[in-house]
């Protein structure tokens, strides 16, 4: 085992640079040489890939984003596309791969793993998404800066809405999940948590809203609705409460504001451990796996049956107490 390369895929998430800067430099210190692949896949696609050394991952822990870039590559998801990837690995002889990624990427990544098995590079994942939704890891890189990100803005949307007696609709990210939009719901106070785990009609949604308002008596309120996998809907959801209920929403859609930012201690933390703990898997001829964060353990996993990939939320007691503390 002599080179190792990185590769950040899908989306970007804070934390993202600390792993990098974890798995260059574990690396280095146990004799690999390691290389970066320029946005994600097409690194590989367009010839793409720079040494990277310890003095290239300095100072980039406290960033946000990935000092590699990425994108989203459906190319890959060709045989013939990972082939010619595959050929070009052969020609620089990368023996391993650490790739950063959300479940699209994992996917490329098990593929390319499944084809090499036995001639090609090892492959191990480090779960990244502010969406929190892999299978075989209750953590992925990005979550907890993500939601404090939203916390940030909803206190100061709670500042504002106060002051003019104005409800509001904030609509936060997570795909297809509601593991973003319970969080920042619970920590924000808000009223109501909209996930698509749980849907409910917006006829159900304004009775409930009318049952709220009718015991608290309350000017100004605030409801956290995930984005479903259909960004900006709140809009719609705001006017169809004011037709059914004759009840004004101001609509906030945050956006990749989420995305971004100075990653938390949190994620810096286990954004290390991942990295370190995924060059020790490849140095232990380990392939096929994920590096993932199990009941407060790092371990390792296999990557995501791509028919299954997505973990939902369903802690419904979660639910119930926050409709409890906000309903009285
Ligand atoms: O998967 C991360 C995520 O931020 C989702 O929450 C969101 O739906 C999506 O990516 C947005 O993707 P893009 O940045 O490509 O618009």
């Amino acid at each position: 085992m002599k080179n190792l390369l990185i590769i950040s895929s899908g989306g970007d998430s804070s934390g993202m640079n600390a792993a990098i800067r974890a798995t260059v430099r574990s690396a280095i210190a146990q004799g690999l040489k390691v290389f970066g692949a320029e946005n994600g896949f097409y690194g590989l696609i367009n010839h793409k890939i720079n040494p990277l050394t310890q003095a290239s991952v300095a100072n980039i822990i406290q960033r946000g984003g990935t000092i590699l870039k990425t994108g989203r590559c459906p190319e890959f998801r060709e045989k013939s596309v990972r082939d010619q990837c595959r050929a070009y690995l052969d020609k620089l002889n990368i023996d391993a791969i650490v790739i950063l990624g959300g479940e699209g990427s994992f996917t490329g990544a098990n593929l390319l793993a499944k084809e090499s098995a036995g001639h090609g590079p090892k492959i191990i994942g480090i779960p990244c998404t502010i969406d929190n939704d892999i299978v075989g890891t209750e953590y992925c890189i990005g979550f907890d800066t993500a939601r404090n990100n939203a916390l940030e803005a909803i206190d100061k949307i709670r500042d504002t809405a106060f002051s003019h007696d104005r409800n509001f609709l904030i609509e936060v990210m997570g795909r297809l999940t509601g593991f973003l939009a319970v969080d920042v719901g619970i920590a924000g106070g808000a009223e109501v948590i909209l996930i698509p785990e749980f849907p409910i009609t917006t006829p159900e949604l304004v009775k409930k809203i009318q049952r709220k308002n009718k015991k608290r008596q309350k000017l100004a309120s605030i409801i956290v609705v995930a984005e479903a996998n259909r960004p900006g809907y709140s809009i719609q959801l705001a006017k169809e409460i004011k037709s059914l209920s004759d009840i004004n929403y101001k609509v906030c859609i945050l956006g990749h504001t989420q995305r971004g930012g100075t990653p938390t201690a949190l994620d810096r933390k286990i954004a290390t451990i991942m990295g370190a703990k995924a060059v020790t898997a490849v140095l232990n001829g380990e392939s096929g796996q994920m590096v993932s964060y199990v009941q407060d353990k790092i371990g390792l996993a296999p990557f995501p049956d791509p028919k299954n990939a997505t973990r939902f939320f369903n802690d419904v007691e979660l639910l119930r107490m926050n409709d409890m503390i906000c309903e009285i």
